[in-house]
C-alpha cells in the first residue's frame, strides 16, 4: 500500500513541508528514492534498512519506492530517515496508518536505530507551528530546543524502537521539559574593568542605545577589543522572539552547544580579518548562515578593519543596509536575517602610534594615507559613529576603580530603547531602534530647529558629509536626544552626533593631516 509521512526540509532558516510517500510490497528487492534528493538523503536507504531490521522488520525481500514531494525543492540533510522508516512500516502494515497521520517526523537514524541529534529543530518547529502542525516527533538529544517552541506537541525519542512501540500503543514518548532560558551576561567582562577612555565609553553607550554601528580607531592596547567585548553586556535583554530567532539561526548552523540548558545571550562574533566572504555573509555548498547572520540581534566585531579584504567589505555592504542576506544556490534563494550591530576597530596607521606623540609614529604621510584609504568611503559611511581612542594614561591605569559597571549603563540603554519602542508602538515610526529608521521615519521624528540645522550645515561643509552620513547624523542625534529624555532634538544633540563623523574628513577630500614624522 501507499503510505504518507510528514517531514520537512530547511531552506535557510525556513522549514518547508516535505511529504514522504512510501510504496512497499513483497517483491524483487529494490529500494528506490526519488524527488530531488542529495547524496546524504539517498544514503538514507542504508540507514533505514538497518534500523528497520533492528525493530524486527526485514525489507530485504521487499520492493520499496520512496518519493519526496514536492519534487522541485532540493532535499538535503539526513532528517528524513524517520519519516521514511515509519512510512515503510505503515506501507507494510507493521504500524497503524493513523498513528503517523499529520505528525511531523524529524530524525536521522543510526544503523542500530538510534535517533541522532538534528540541526535546526527550533526553525523546524516554528515552521510547523505556522503551518498548523500540532504534533511532532524529534530526537531526544534536541530536547532543550524542542522545549522552547510552544503550540506544537512535541514528543522525544532516542530510538526507532521506542517510537514503534509508542505508535503501536505500547507506552508513551516523553515530552520535553521546559528548561528555563536565562539571559545572562558574562560576569568576567564588565565595563568597570575599563580605565579612562571616557569618549569611547560614551560612544559605546550612544551606539548601544540606538543600535548604531561604531568604528573605534586607536593605538594598540588602548582597549578597543576590550570595549567591543563589553557591548553585549550593556544591550537590553533579548525578547523571546529575538531569542528564538537567534537560536534558530545558530541551530541551522549546527552551533548550539551541548550544555543542558540553553542560555540565551546576545551573540558576539569576532571573525578574523582573513575570513572568507562566504564565512562572513553565508552561502556555500550547504547554504549556511555567515557571521553577519550568526551575530543577528548581537554584535559583529571586525577587528583590524583596515586589513579586511576588499571583497569582504563589499560583500558586507548590502546585508548591513538591508538587515538580511540573500544567497543563491542552484535555483534556490536562501534568505537569512542579518541585523547585528557592527563594531569595527582599527589602528590609526600601520605602526599604530599616529596622533599619539609617545612613542612617535614612524609612518610617512603616504603610508598613513594608503592605510586609511582601505577603510573605503562606503564602509565608513555605514559606520554611524567614529571614535578616536587615545593611549590610556598611566595614572588612569593605576587608579583603583574603573568607570560605571555594565549594569548601570545597561539600565540607561534600556530606558532609551523603551522610548524608541514607544514611538514604534504609537505608529510614529516603522522600526524599534533609531539606527534602522527609514527615510520617512527620519523626516517624521528627526526634525531639527534652526540652530540644529545650522550646526549640521556647517558639518556638511567642513567634513563633506555624504547624503547617507547626513541621515546617520540625524538618527544619531535622535538617539542622543532620547538618552537625554528630550522630545525635540536640540543643537547640542546634533553637535555630539556630528563629532561622531570625525573620520569622514580625511576620506572625502583627502585633506592632508599631520603625522609626527612629517
Ligand atoms: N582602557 C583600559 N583600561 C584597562 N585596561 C586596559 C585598557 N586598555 C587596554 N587595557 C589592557 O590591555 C589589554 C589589551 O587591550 P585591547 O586588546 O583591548 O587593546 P586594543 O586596543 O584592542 O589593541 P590592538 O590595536 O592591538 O588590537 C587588555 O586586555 C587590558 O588588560
Ligand atoms: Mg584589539
Amino acid at each position: 500500500m501507499l503510505a504518507i509521512a510528514q517531514s520537512a526540509v530547511l531552506v535557510g532558516i525556513t522549514s518547508f513541508p516535505v511529504r514522504v510517500e512510501v510504496q512497499a510490497e513483497r517483491g524483487i528487492p529494490t529500494f528506490e528514492l526519488v524527488g530531488l534528493a542529495e547524496a546524504a538523503v539517498r544514503e538514507s536507504r542504508v540507514r533505514v534498512k538497518s534500523a528497520l531490521a533492528g525493530v524486527g522488520v526485514d525489507i530485504s525481500e521487499c520492493r520499496v519506492t520512496v518519493n519526496l514531494a514536492p519534487a522541485d525543492v532540493k532535499k538535503s540533510g539526513s532528517s528524513f530517515d524517520l519519516a521514511i522508516a515509519l512510512g515503510t512500516l505503515v506501507a507494510l502494515g507493521a504500524i497503524p496508518e493513523e498513528s503517523i497521520a499529520g505528525v511531523l517526523l524529524l530524525g536521522e537514524l543510526s544503523l542500530n536505530g538510534g535517533m541522532q541529534s538534528l540541526r535546526g529543530v527550533v526553525a523546524h518547529l516554528l515552521g510547523a507551528k505556522e503551518r498548523g502542525v500540532v504534533r511532532a516527533i524529534v530526537p531526544r538529544a534536541n530536547e532543550r530546543e524542542a522545549a522552547l517552541v510552544d503550540g506544537v506537541e512535541v514528543e522525544l525519542a532516542s530510538t526507532l524502537g521506542e517510537i514503534v512501540d509508542a505508535l503501536r500503543g505500547k507506552g508513551a514518548l516523553r515530552q520535553p521539559k521546559v528548561v528555563a532560558s536565562a539571559t545572562v551576561t558574562s560576569p568576567i567582562d564588565d565595563l568597570s574593568d575599563v580605565r579612562g577612555q571616557h569618549g569611547a565609553r560614551r560612544a559605546l553607550e550612544i551606539c548601544a542605545s540606538g543600535a548604531h554601528n561604531l568604528l573605534m580607531m586607536g593605538p594598540p592596547g588602548a582597549g578597543k577589543t576590550m570595549l567591543a567585548r563589553r557591548l553585549p553586556g550593556i544591550l537590553p535583554a533579548l525578547s523571546r522572539e529575538e531569542a528564538l530567532e537567534v537560536i534558530a539561526i545558530h541551530g541551522v548552523a549546527g552551533l548550539l552547544g551541548t550544555t543542558s540548558s540553553l542560555v540565551v545571550e546576545r551573540p558576539f562574533r569576532a571573525p578574523h580579518h582573513t575570513a572568507s566572504d562566504v564565512a562572513l555573509v553565508g552561502g556555500g555548498e550547504h547554504s549556511r548562515p555567515g557571521e553577519v547572520s550568526l551575530s543577528h540581534h548581537g554584535v559583529l566585531f571586525l577587528d583590524e578593519l583596515s586589513e579586511l579584504r576588499r571583497t569582504a567589505l563589499e560583500a558586507l555592504r548590502q546585508p548591513l543596509e538591508d538587515g538580511v542576506v540573500t544567497v543563491c544556490r542552484m535555483r534556490m534563494t536562501v534568505t537569512f536575517p542579518a541585523r547585528p550591530m557592527l563594531i569595527g576597530a582599527t589602528n590609526p596607521c600601520p605602526c599604530g602610534n599616529y596622533g599619539d606623540g609617545t612613542p612617535r609614529c614612524g609612518c610617512g604621510f603616504e603610508a598613513i594615507r594608503q592605510y586609511r584609504r582601505r577603510l573605503s568611503g562606503p564602509l565608513l559611511d555605514r559606520l554611524d559613529f567614529h571614535v578616536v581612542l587615545p593611549r590610556v594614561d598611566l595614572l588612569e591605569l593605576q587608579s583603583a576603580s574603573g568607570g560605571e559597571s555594565s549594569a548601570v549603563v545597561r539600565a540607561r540603554v534600556e530606558a532609551s530603547r523603551a522610548t524608541q519602542r514607544e514611538r514604534w508602538r504609537r505608529g510614529e515610526v516603522s522600526v524599534q531602534a533609531n539606527a534602522h529608521l527609514s527615510q520617512r521615519d527620519v523626516e517624521r521624528v528627526c526634525a531639527l530647529d534652526a540652530t540644529g540645522k545650522d550646526v549640521l550645515a556647517q558639518a556638511v561643509e567642513r567634513r563633506g558629509l555624504s547624503a547617507r552620513a547626513y541621515g546617520k547624523v540625524l538618527r544619531l542625534a535622535r538617539t542622543i536626544a532620547d538618552m537625554d529624555g528630550a522630545t525635540a532634538i536640540a543643537a547640542k544633540h546634533v553637535m555630539e552626533a556630528v563629532l561622531g563623523r570625525v573620520l569622514d574628513r580625511d576620506q572625502t577630500n583627502g585633506r592632508p593631516f599631520e603625522t609626527d614624522a612629517a
